[in-house]
């Protein structure tokens, strides 16, 4: 791990590689959002703008991290919801990626709260916002049977 940053020691974890290859074969052909690299990337990235616009002081590579392993949990068949099989499998790889006890636990809260609007921790509040805003539903053809309701829809791009 010598010279590798700690968000490349992410992308090179053997698990995560392992849990992106499910999520992309489980979602071969999924009509609704996807949950791949794409998606993750853009997320980080939206979540870094945010920080920046909004002066919040949080730290790149947390952004990065969460965002990064926010979905890991949704191969998993055990928990109904995947961001509490996320904040699990990121309890094991953050660690072994370098991030200290403390960073890992306010990783693995944010992945655990990220699909609900009311947090306390700004990590976690980047993540809900950032998640939602990366995805292009005006342009989506399975919008009309999309389950999200209609206002929390992306109708036009936010800049
Ligand atoms: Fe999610
Ligand atoms: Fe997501």
């Amino acid at each position: 791990m010598k010279n590798m940053s700690r968000i490349d020691a992410i992308l090179n974890h053997q698990r995560f590689r392992s849990l992106l290859r499910d999520i992309d074969f489980q979602e071969a052909d999924r009509r609704f959002c996807r949950h791949g690299m794409e998606h993750l990337l853009s997320t980080a990235r939206i979540m870094y703008i945010l920080s920046l616009e909004e002066q919040i002081p949080c730290p790149k590579e947390w952004i990065y991290a969460a965002a990064l392993l926010h979905d890991i949990g949704r191969p998993s068949r055990e928990e109904p919801d995947h961001s509490i099989t996320g904040a699990k499998e990121a309890s094991v790889i953050l660690p072994d990626c370098g991030f200290s006890p403390e960073e890992t636990a306010l990783i693995c809260q944010a992945i655990s709260e990220h699909r609900r609007a009311n947090t306390a921790s700004l990590l976690s509040m980047l993540l809900y916002r950032a998640d939602k805003l990366s995805r292009t539903c005006m342009l989506c053809p399975a919008s009309p049977d999309c389950y999200w309701p209609e206002e929390k829809k992306n109708q036009t791009i936010i800049y």
